[in-house]
């Protein structure tokens, strides 16, 4: 570590912040990562719980199929999930994968039925978690996943009125969260992952134009989330200064430097960090307490987060000399 590193005064992350009922103990998040893990079971709920006693403010559950709520994943299970995390005092949201049609699938090979069971699949979904005890959900419209193509003029070739002109490309994103709005209490948070300049066609200004409906149709938190590595980690900037709303900057966030500037700069409200949770979700405590010689950094290997995760094996840890987190 330099004597720049140590001496950085990281008090900005560990500020409060308050969004609507809810009051975040800090700045950082957990984003979505799936783990391989069931998120209902003695494995999954130890994870999760993990990351909240290593002092995050908020945690985002793994991208979930809204296809399993209602009976797989009932509200006494996800009740449990949702417990262990506030009793460690973190708030917790959960990302919503529209219904799964097959990885292949895009937006001209859905008819409109199956649009109408997306809809009614996030609304199914929603008041369970309402009921669970969530703070909030988070539509999956990111990294180029089904949302995200429908946003996408070279991903979308419907010639229907969801898709074509922009209004088009935006609506089935606005009505499910129009659809969600309509299910939950005004305190419940809607927060919305979305992926500026995705290489589908589209510029800053149209996921600008696009984030302002959302904001109007009550999204209360946008989490702009580059869709690779290669891209800048601050595509939440221009989001921010453009419609003033709440902001989740991620990539590299682990980067101390980066994440104080981010936040100092008034970029973003909160910065998640992923694969440097995993590699040591006691971060935020350690970073709090000033004893930053024994976090363990994220050597961004990604061997077994992203590696095991395309082998459909649980997601871990290079770093982890003991099993970790969820074991
Ligand atoms: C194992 C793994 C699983 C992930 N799963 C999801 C997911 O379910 N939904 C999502 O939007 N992003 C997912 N991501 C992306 C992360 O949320 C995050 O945006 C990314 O890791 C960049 O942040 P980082 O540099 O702090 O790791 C995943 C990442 C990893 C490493």
């Amino acid at each position: 570590m330099t004597q720049a590193q140590a001496s950085l005064d990281c008090s900005v992350l560990f500020t409060p912040f308050r969004i609507k009922s809810v009051t975040l103990r800090n700045r950082i998040v957990v984003p979505p990562m799936v783990t391989n893990r069931d998120i209902v079971g003695p494995d999954g709920i130890q994870w999760y719980a993990r990351l909240a006693q290593g002092g995050a403010g908020l945690v985002i559950v793994e991208a979930t199929s809204v296809g399993r709520f209602g009976s797989e994943l009932s509200e006494g299970k996800l009740r449990q999930l949702v417990d262990a995390v506030h009793r460690e005092g973190a708030a917790i949201a959960i990302q919503l994968f529209p219904v799964t049609f097959g990885s292949s699938v895009a937006p001209h090979d859905i008819s409109r039925s199956d649009i109408e069971k997306i809809k009614k699949g996030y609304a199914v979904a929603v008041r369970e978690c309402q009921e669970a005890g969530f703070d909030g959900v988070e539509p999956h419209g990111a990294h180029g996943f089904l949302l995200n193509q429908f946003f996408s003029p070279l991903r979308n070739s419907r010639k229907d009125d969801y898709g074509g002109a922009l209004a088009n490309r935006m609506r089935l994103g606005r009505e499910i969260v129009q659809g969600i709005r309509n299910e939950v209490s005004d305190e419940f948070l809607i927060l919305y992952r979305h992926t500026p300049c995705e290489d589908g066609g589209y510029t800053i200004d149209d996921s600008i134009a696009f984030v302002k409906a959302l904001v109007d149709d009550g999204v209360d938190i946008m989490d702009i989330s580059p869709a690779s590595d290669k891209e800048p980690g601050d595509l939440a900037a221009p989001i921010k200064q453009a419609v003033g709303c709440p902001v989740i900057a991620v990539n590299d966030m682990d980067d101390r430097e980066r994440a104080v500037v981010t936040l100092q700069d008034n970029r973003a409200d909160l910065i998640a960090i992923g694969r440097g949770l995993i590699a040591d979700p006691e971060w935020p405590k350690k970073v709090s307490e000033g004893r930053l010689g024994e976090v363990v950094e994220c050597l961004k290997c990604n061997e077994k987060c992203h590696g095991n995760l395309s082998k459909g094996l649980p997601v871990e840890c290079v770093q982890w000399e003991n099993p970790g987190p969820g074991e």
